[in-house]
């Protein structure tokens, strides 16, 4: 090679060189090229397991037991109090104030502290979905350490839970023949259970596939971005484009991949802990499961003790987690503590608006909201929230 041709080559690389490091990694790049095997929109309908197919009844009858407060202990409470409409099935505060408490959202007052933030039920009926759009109804993944499995046996637990709806007069092992009787008692139920199961009887097995039921109708799979995954163009904006590229390109999508945005793993990501209550996650490591990310504008605060006001907390913190800021990080752990995948995420100051446009295309207001006008128990709808 001679002389020339070698000052050429060292031009060629220099520039190359200089690219890189001025525009840090490149859109349209290899990263980004796939998008569509990273997110992608949800199924157009939900399905149903086949030992707890749809109907009309059975939803109707799960969504008298959801806002009906004589399902907890002292008849005060409802899984509605925790999972509102009016805030995308979520309540809209940091931690919940389950039994005794009275008022919704931000203006609840007293009642049992509960240690987690409630997550939104919206497309719970989805939870598990791969990247391929495959769902098992029976391992769906619940809660925010995945400890158990499916919407049918999740929605037991509320009503066994001391803080969130038994409260301490009835015990553990007595809570659920208490509200069978309860229900016996009051004839529209009855009527309603064997409308929704084809014969006479209620038991728990029931109260949880009617509850089920009707969550799997609570769906919003009808974003900007599901339209624009489905072939609409218009549908996003350049900007919230350019934010799902960053997004996919910068690892995000790592964890929040699929349909649902949720690998449904744990993951330590070193979410400082909250002033009232030390969680140490699913196995002792301040690991949770990888939250879904649509519908996020309903459900404010973030993150599985509410420790975030606003999408750019959320994205400050994680500029600050991915560059090993100890500080802004869980104290009890340190940098080397993280997940690889917050350690490698590449997210910079001037990439937030797009890429918190992006996640508001992720909402969708056409979820159920309606109010039962009344519930058989005849008690205040939806427990005392007024
Ligand atoms: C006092 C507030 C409160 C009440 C009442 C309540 N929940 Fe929850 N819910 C929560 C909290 C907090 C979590 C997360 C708990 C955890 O992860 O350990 C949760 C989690 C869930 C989940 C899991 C969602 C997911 O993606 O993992 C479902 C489903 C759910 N609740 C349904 C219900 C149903 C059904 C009822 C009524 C039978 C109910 N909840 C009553 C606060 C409440
Ligand atoms: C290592 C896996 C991982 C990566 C990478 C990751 N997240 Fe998360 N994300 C999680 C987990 C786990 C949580 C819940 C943590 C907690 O509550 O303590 C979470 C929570 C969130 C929440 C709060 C959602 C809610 O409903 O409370 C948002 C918003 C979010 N992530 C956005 C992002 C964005 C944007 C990126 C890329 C900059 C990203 N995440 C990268 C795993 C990840």
């Amino acid at each position: 090679m001679n002389i020339k041709n070698l000052s050429f080559l060292l031009a060629v690389i220099t520039v190359l060189a200089s690219c890189d490091i001025n525009e840090g990694p490149r859109r349209g790049g290899p990263n980004n090229g796939n998008v569509e095997d990273e997110i992608s929109a949800l199924p157009m309908t939900q399905d149903y397991p086949a030992d707890n197919p749809y109907s009309v009844e059975k939803t109707n009858l799960g969504k008298m037991l959801f806002w009906d407060p004589i399902m907890s202990g002292k008849k005060d409470i409802a899984c509605v109090s925790c999972h509102h409409p009016d805030f995308g099935y979520a309540d809209g505060i940091d931690l919940p104030l389950g039994v005794g408490g009275v008022g919704l959202g931000i203006n609840r007052t007293g009642g049992t502290l509960v240690k987690r933030n409630a997550p939104t039920i919206i497309n719970t009926g989805f939870n598990g979905i791969d990247n391929d759009g495959n769902y098992s109804h029976s391992d769906a993944p619940m809660f925010w350490d995945n400890r158990v499995k499916s919407l049918e046996l999740q929605a037991i637990h509320p009503m066994l839970s001391k803080e969130e709806m038994r409260g301490e007069l009835i015990s553990e092992t007595a809570i659920i023949d208490t509200l069978i009787n309860r229900l016996n008692n009051i004839p529209q139920y009855k009527s309603l259970f064997t409308a929704a199961f084809g014969s006479e009887g209620i038991t728990e097995d029931r109260i949880g596939k009617a509850i089920a039921t009707f969550e799997r109708t609570i769906m919003a799979n009808n974003s900007r971005f599901d339209q624009y995954m489905r072939g609409d163009d218009n549908a996003l904006s350049n900007q919230e484009i350019d934010g799902m590229n960053r997004f996919v390109a910068i690892g995000c999508a790592d964890c929040h991949g699929g349909a649902m945005f949720s690998d449904y793993e744990l993951h330590t990501i070193g979410v400082p802990n909250h002033n009232l209550v030390t969680d140490e996650g699913a196995t002792g490591d301040f690991d949770f499961r990888t939250p879904t990310l649509r519908n996020l504008t309903f459900t404010a605060p973030y993150m599985h003790n509410g420790q975030f006001e606003s999408l750019e907390d959320v994205l400050e913190f994680y500029e600050d987690a991915s560059q090993g800021r100890e500080n802004r990080i869980n104290n009890q752990l340190d940098a080397r503590d993280l997940d690889n995948d917050i350690r490698n995420l590449n997210l910079r100051g001037n990439d937030h608006d797009e890429i918190i446009a992006f996640l508001r295309a992720l909402s969708d207001d056409s979820f159920d909201k309606t109010v039962p006008e009344s519930v058989p128990s005849k008690l205040p709808v939806g427990g005392n929230i007024q």
